[in-house]
């Protein structure tokens, strides 16, 4: 059945892609964003690989009065919230920005679904919310704290949207636990771009095979894993993006968690040399000390959502690096 979804940070890395696979899967959509970490040419990339028109507002989901016009001018069937700011070091600085804006457009944009009788609700939630419970994460953990505001306000916006769904029963929310996402559209022409140094480990791998970086740091190689170095749930971001399509198809009243990853635990020297024999090229490295926060291995149970949404990550790490590598050759940045 055709939906029309509002897809709220939709023109960042991942709205981007799953804005890709809504479409292509025959639902229709209307995006916002208010470009904090994007550019509008995403949205004219979208359009270019759909050949499909959409509407796009540029707005702050904190605006209440912005999304509600949203909601008079467009019959919406169910809502993606991305929007958010996500840069972990960044929230431990600024940790009042993100409780500001994630808290925040996370309950207006509940609120104005319950205004408008909008019953679908799917949330990006993180693995960050784990912890350092012990591997595999399962969605029926308690969650620990976490060492950084970002992840907090995840953990925040997971029991705001749990509660407003206890107090309105017909209300669906689904909290989707997402794990690494690397890799781009297949099409080379979207994917992720990072706001100045890259904090996540597959943009800096392509910025040094690109030769824009000298070496990639690896922080610490003395953790309890297969060598050392921190292991990961890698997911291709289409295989993500292909999950929230079977999350917003998976209609059913109340709080449905789901982790979204693969299931393997891949280590920072694993993935190095999967992208160096995947596209031929030598990634230069150093070990540096480890990073404060970081944790030695994350990887997902993920038999909840290939139960009960029918869904499970297809693309394998090779097909990740080629990806991720095709978009970076192809990627113009911006000289500062
Ligand atoms: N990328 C990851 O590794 C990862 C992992 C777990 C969870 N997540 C979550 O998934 C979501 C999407 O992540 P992403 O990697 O695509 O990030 P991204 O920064 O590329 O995309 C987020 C988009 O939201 C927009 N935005 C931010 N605040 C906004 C606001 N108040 N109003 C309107 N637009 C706003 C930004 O401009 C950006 O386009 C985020 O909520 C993030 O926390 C990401």
């Amino acid at each position: 059945m055709t939906t029309n979804i509002l897809v709220t940070g939709g023109a960042g890395y991942i709205g981007t892609h799953t804005c890709i696979a809504l479409i292509e899967s025959g639902h229709t959509v209307v995006v916002a964003d208010n470009l904090s970490n994007s550019k509008r040419e995403s949205i004219e990339k979208i359009k270019r690989i759909t050949n499909k028109e959409f509407p796009f507002y540029e707005i702050d989901i904190s605006n209440k009065q912005a999304v509600e016009t949203i909601f008079k001018n467009h019959r919406i069937d169910g809502v993606i919230h991305f929007a958010g700011l996500k840069a972990v070091g960044e929230s431990v600085e600024k940790p009042s920005m993100y409780y500001e804006n994630n808290l925040v457009s996370t309950l207006v944009l509940a609120n104005s679904c319950l205004k408008f009788g909008i019953n679908r609700f799917v949330f990006s939630s993180s693995a960050t919310v784990y912890g350092e419970n012990e591997v595999p994460f399962v969605e029926t953990m308690d969650l620990l704290p976490s060492t950084n505001p970002y992840g907090e306000t995840k953990a925040m916006c997971e029991r705001i949207l749990t509660d407003i769904a206890k107090a309105n029963p017909s209300f669906s929310v689904s909290l989707l636990r997402y794990f690494n996402p690397i890799g781009a559209h297949e099409s080379g022409l979207i994917g992720e771009v990072p706001n100045g140094i890259p904090n996540n480990l597959m943009p800096y791998i392509t910025q040094v095979a690109k030769g824009m970086r000298e070496y990639l740091s690896i922080f610490g190689n003395d953790y309890p894993t297969i060598d050392g170095t921190g292991v990961r749930d890698y997911i291709h971001v289409m295989d993500l993006a292909e999950g929230h399509v079977a999350a917003i198809n998976f209609v059913t009243e109340g709080v449905h968690i789901y982790n979204l990853g693969t299931g393997q635990g891949t280590s920072v020297l694993q993935l190095v040399k999967a992208f160096e024999e995947a596209n031929g090229v030598t990634i230069r490295y150093e070990i540096v000390d480890r990073r404060p926060g970081d944790i030695a291995s994350c990887y997902a149970n993920v038999y909840k959502a290939r139960r009960e949404l029918c869904w499970i990550a297809k693309r394998d790490v090779v097909t990740m690096c080629k990806d991720a590598w095709r978009f970076e050759k192809n990627y113009q940045h911006q000289v500062v």
